[in-house]
């Protein structure tokens, strides 16, 4: 078992966002603004709440720059960000594998650049991670569209079956999440994958290696969480309204690094009041006036 400090975290966020061209061409679609900042801080504060402090961002060459603007090394919001490059894409297996040095002897946490989520459900997600200890554990949500994703297939004990990736008749609704947490077995596995016929290194083949070793456990996402993968103009725009909705009725901010970094004791009140102050006239800069107000 390993403690939170120890635990490695991976976003991938590569790829070349086919399904949201043209703006992909220009932009790495991880940098678009979903509702009022960047789709990156979204991932990145879910990893943050796990506690998780070592990150590693998988991307695209043409992007390391625009993310050292945003993101630099971390240390602003207490913690370590590192990049790696995947040159093409070549799936996300593929991009996993380049976080080889950086995990280490770790275990790894790894989250998809687009995905979302959001709910009191998160606490009891990270628990799990604490108590994690061998193969690997993924995350379910019941979906309305299955065939867009992973879906795994549960037999009535609750012994997971099997996982196709964007079946055209899904064996359930439970699509699996961009949340993965691994072993250190993870890159010897990668190794072992042949690419599928789209030409990539699928995560769900990976996934699936680990079912023929039954040393994988799927959890069910209640329904009270709320999951987005924001990689369609559509499921972009859901994302966006919902954080939006929820903001705005709460006035509390969703994916928030200052905030979740403050209240993680990672950076004290200065720290915050002088990233506020390079916020200036924005929205999100007197959002971070208004905590440190609010947690005198
Ligand atoms: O969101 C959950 C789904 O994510 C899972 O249910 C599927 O099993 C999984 O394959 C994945 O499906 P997507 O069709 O959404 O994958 P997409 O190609 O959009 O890539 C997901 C993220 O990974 C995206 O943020 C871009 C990044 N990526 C993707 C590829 C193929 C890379 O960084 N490198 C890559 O080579």
């Amino acid at each position: 078992m390993q403690s939170q400090s120890q635990r490695k975290g991976i976003i991938i966020a590569g790829g070349i966002g086919k399904r949201l061209l043209p703006s992909t061409y220009s932009t790495n679609k991880h940098l678009f603004l979903l509702y009022d900042k960047p789709m990156i801080y979204y991932p990145l504060t879910t990893l943050m709440l796990g506690g998780i402090k070592d990150i590693l961002i998988i991307t695209l060459k043409s992007s390391i720059e625009s993310y050292n603007k945003l993101l630099g090394d971390g240390g602003k919001w207490g913690i370590n960000i590192q990049y790696s490059i995947q040159e093409e894409p070549k799936g996300i297996a593929d991009a996993i594998l380049l976080g080889e040095e950086f995990v280490g002897q770790s275990h790894t946490v790894i989250i998809l650049g687009d995905n979302i989520f959001h709910g009191n459900n998160l606490y009891n997600l990270w628990k799990i991670s604490d108590s994690f200890d061998k193969g690997s554990t993924i995350f379910a949500y019941q979906v309305s569209d299955p065939e867009r994703y992973g879906v795994v297939d549960i037999d009535t004990n609750g012994d997971v079956l099997t996982i196709d990736e964007k079946p055209k008749i899904p064996k359930s609704n439970f699509a699996i999440t961009g949340l993965y947490f691994y072993d250190n077995s993870v890159f010897d596995r990668i190794r072992k994958l042949n690419y599928s016929s789209r030409n990539e290194l699928e995560v769900t083949s990976l996934n699936n290696s680990y079912i023929r070793d039954n040393l994988l456990k799927v959890e069910l996402l209640g329904r009270g969480m709320s999951w987005f993968d924001a990689g369609t103009f559509d499921s972009f725009l859901d994302a966006s309204l919902y954080i939006k909705t929820i903001q705005s009725r709460q006035g509390l901010m969703i994916g928030c690094p200052e905030e979740v970094a403050f209240r993680q004791g990672w950076i004290d009140r200065n720290q915050v009041v002088n990233l506020a102050n390079t916020l200036e006239y924005s929205r999100y800069g007197e959002y971070l006036n208004e905590i440190l107000e609010s947690n005198k």
